[in-house]
């Protein structure tokens, strides 16, 4: 808890770099991402995309893609290429709602 609301006081961490949406599209079609979430990020073997990143914080897809769950393998991405998935999939399925939003604090509840 202590460190979501460090995040959510903070400033976030400083993009040095920036995403290109586009490139993030084309990873999460080539790089496998699009077997387990589906073509539209709506979920098949994996999670909805659709429904999950709205409630999570940039730094948590940042862990998430850089494989910090057990459940979903490594897809050995580097720094540019988070970034460029981070940028698509905020583009794509929207920003961080906030933790008020009735939705996410159910959803992150279970986190
Ligand atoms: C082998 C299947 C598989 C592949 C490939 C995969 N994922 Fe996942 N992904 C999962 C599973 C399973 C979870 C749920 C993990 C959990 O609940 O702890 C997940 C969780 C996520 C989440 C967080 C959603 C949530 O429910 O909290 C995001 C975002 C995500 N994946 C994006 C991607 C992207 C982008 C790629 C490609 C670079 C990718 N995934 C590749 C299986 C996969």
């Amino acid at each position: 808890m202590s460190l979501l609301l460090i995040w959510a006081c903070g400033e976030g961490s400083p993009a040095m770099l920036s995403g290109d949406p586009g490139e993030g599209a084309a990873i999460y079609a080539e790089h496998g991402c699009v077997a387990c979430h589906g073509p539209e990020g709506s979920g098949a073997s994996a999670p909805s995309l659709i429904e999950h990143v709205p409630c999570h914080t940039d730094e948590e897809l940042r862990m998430v893609l850089r494989g910090d769950r057990p459940e979903m393998p490594d897809q050995h991405l580097d720094t540019q290429q988070t970034l460029d998935v981070l940028a698509w999939l905020r583009q794509q399925f929207g920003d961080f709602r906030g933790e008020e939003d009735p939705i996410c604090a159910e959803f992150r509840q279970g986190l």
